[in-house]
């Protein structure tokens, strides 16, 4: 997703600017700019900016800047991932004010961004992009140079401070939504101003400058010694130092953090693997899908869909295509839509769908699911679902892909890019989109309340928290479930209801990264076949959490513990009766049942990595897998 650097010095900014991008570039990002202060330019009053911008790869910004003759040693720079407006060059970072003499980067989402472009264009500004960022350069420009009055509001004119950290820390003061923000002034060559709430910021001093970045791999190189800025703070980066400020302006001094990380760990946020990283920030994008979602009156805004309501209300049946994992959210997409919104709703593997003759009409609306949005099973899917005539809907993570491109409509997942092959977050992120289609069809209908959806939507935003006190607290018992199992030659994953759709993704989970065979079964299946395979010892891995179906799982579970299975149990918290069946209990809180999904796939997602690295299993790259299927 986007990316920052930015640096202050004695050297060539370009350069520095160039290494740090291309270190950012395994986020993913779908364009790069620069903003370089023309030190040529410079005089006692101030000097230029220069600003490069590029839709795709850093490289092709590198080229473009290879021909020119500069000699700055200051300047920011960004990698942008699209979420308001779409890739293109007005829409690349960094931003200017009207006057062209601040230019932002900004990672994070505006919130508030519709009301202030509004009241900022009322007082004339020209705005050049369609970003929620563009707000903060004109409100930046108006703390600095002074407000107009504003016949609208009533509001009287304002002098401008002339202090470019005074006038962030300003501007921040009207935002609501999360930033990391690096700022820099014509006026006040060779600061770079900075300002963090909920988007990760670090500060370094090296040898040759100051340096600030989104990631600490951009600036590693430079230095190991970093200041964390935290929600609320601001700083003001020169060559000659670094000061720091709260948010009233007052002098603090952060703790220093020493980074003693190799560039493969830095890579890996400091985490052993991609996989550990990847699940770890799964409350992060739980938040993050869900934000800009709720209008004022309590109604889902999912405008990206393509599909006026008038046409939602229409759809009378749903298909889910999709593969591997991304099919395994559609099956508890399908749980929700028919719960909720009473449309039969199909879930089928894309590379069965395109072979079938399925019924389509008009009134069809197939969701193709696809974290990479290149699989070549989904894409030809979706082909073949347009030209029988149904309205395709993508759900993808990455911006500007195949499945994005094909469909009528997209919801972009916020996972980030992806990088280890066995998909976490974006399956998190797949499940918290399908929910949102779901609550929108449930909307639409009349089937569910303005005020139900609220408190829906509420709860499904709760399960961030959720995840984390999974992270925070269950790990331990999570090992030695993994203990439990990691000899095995073949485990068995149950579950019914929502549990048997989840069971689905912990036994894939397991057997690709840790070659064990594993599979998922509907508990109440298990006396018609399955528990022939059950000697003692053989882990039974059951999603029993307090559900309309949690009796009848344990009943099932213990025909299971009959016959010697080794059972190991994802249940709610402070569920202690369960432990009369199970050799190991996981727990989840206690959530409803529809958001269970997000929350009990986690610590299965955990085992799976425990099994592997316990078997001598490289968890990021298995054998025999490609992040992205693209044959057939
Ligand atoms: C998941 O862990 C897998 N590696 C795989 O099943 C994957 O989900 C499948 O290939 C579909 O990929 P997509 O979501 O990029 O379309």
């Amino acid at each position: 997703m986007c990316g920052i650097v930015g640096y202050t010095g004695t050297e060539a900014a370009k350069d520095i600017l160039i290494d740090g991008l291309k270190r950012l570039e395994y986020r993913g990002y779908d364009s790069a700019g620069v903003a370089l202060e023309r030190a040529e330019a410079a005089s006692a009053s101030g000097c230029a900016l220069d600003i490069h911008r590029r839709v795709g790869k850093v490289a092709g910004l590198e080229s473009e800047l290879a021909c020119l003759d500069t000699a700055s040693t200051c300047g920011i720079g960004h990698t942008r991932w699209a979420t308001h407006g779409r890739p293109s060059v007005p829409n690349a970072h960094p931003h200017t004010s009207c006057d062209g003499r601040i230019a932002i980067v900004h990672n994070g989402i505006i919130e508030n961004f519709a009301e202030l472009r509004e009241e900022l264009e009322r007082r004339g500004h020209r705005f050049a992009s369609d970003t929620d960022t563009e707000v903060f350069a004109h409100l930046i420009e108006e703390a600095y140079e002074g407000r107009p009055a504003d016949p609208a509001t009533g509001e009287q004119a304002a002098p401008g401070c002339h202090d470019l950290l005074a006038a962030v820390r300003e501007a921040c003061a009207h935002v609501v939504g999360a930033y990391g923000l690096a700022a820099v002034c014509a006026d006040e060559p060779g600061v770079i101003a900075v300002a963090r709430k909920d988007s990760p910021i670090i500060i370094g001093r090296g040898e040759h400058g100051s340096y600030v970045a989104s990631d600490v791999i951009a600036v590693i190189d430079a230095t190991r010694d970093v200041v964390v800025l935290e929600d609320g703070q601001f700083a003001r980066l020169a060559p000659e130092g670094i000061t720091y400020t709260d948010a009233d302006g007052a002098a603090i001094e952060p703790a220093v953090t020493h980074i003693d990380w190799d560039i493969d760990m830095a890579e890996k946020g400091g985490y052993p693997d991609f996989m550990l990283k990847e699940i770890l920030e799964q409350p992060r994008v739980v938040r993050d899908t869900l934000v800009g979602r709720m209008g004022p009156a309590g109604e889902l805004d999912i405008d990206e869909l393509g599909l006026s309501l008038e046409e939602l209300n229409l759809i009378d049946r749903v298909y889910v295509i999709a593969c591997g994992t991304s099919y395994h959210a559609g099956l508890i997409a399908k749980n929700l839509i028919e719960g909720w919104a009473r449309i039969p709703c199909e879930v089928e593997a894309a590379s069965e769908f395109r072979y079938r003759n399925p019924i389509i009409t008009p009134s069809t609306l197939v969701v193709a699911v696809s974290q990479s949005g290149e699989t070549a099973d989904t894409l030809a899917a979706i082909r073949d679902a347009r030209i029988k005539g149904a309205k395709v809907f993508g759900i993808t993570n990455v911006v500007g892909s195949p499945v994005a491109r094909e469909s009528d409509g997209v919801i972009y997942t916020k996972a980030n890019k992806e990088i280890a092959v066995a998909s976490t977050k974006s399956f998190i992120g797949q499940v918290v989109s399908l929910t949102l289609l779901a609550l929108l069809l449930a909307q639409v209908k009349y089937r569910l309340t303005v005020g139900q959806v609220r408190m829906l939507f509420r709860e499904l935003g709760d399960t961030a928290e959720q995840i984390q006190w999974i992270l925070d607290t269950q790990t331990d018992a999570i090992h030695a479930a993994a203990e439990a199992c990691c000899d095995a030659h073949s485990a068995l994953f149950v579950g019914r209801g929502m549990g048997a759709a989840i069971a689905n993704e912990g036994a894939l989970k397991l057997k690709e990264i840790s070659y064990l065979h594993a599979e998922a079964y509907a508990a109440g299946e298990m006396k018609h076949g399955p528990i022939a395979l059950i000697d003692p010892g053989f882990p039974v891995i059951a999603v029993a959490t307090k559900s309309p179906v949690y009796d009848k799982t344990v009943s099932n579970l213990k025909e299971c513990e009959a016959r010697g299975a080794k059972i190991i149990v994802v249940a709610t918290e402070g569920d202690e009766d369960i432990r009369e069946i199970a050799d190991h209990v996981i727990y989840i809180p206690a959530v409803r049942d529809a958001f269970s999904a997000i929350t009990a796939t986690v610590p299965l997602q955990l085992l799976a990595r425990e099994v592997a690295l316990m078997r001598g299993c490289d968890v990021d790259q298995p054998r025999n897998l490609a992040k992205s299927v693209t044959v057939e």
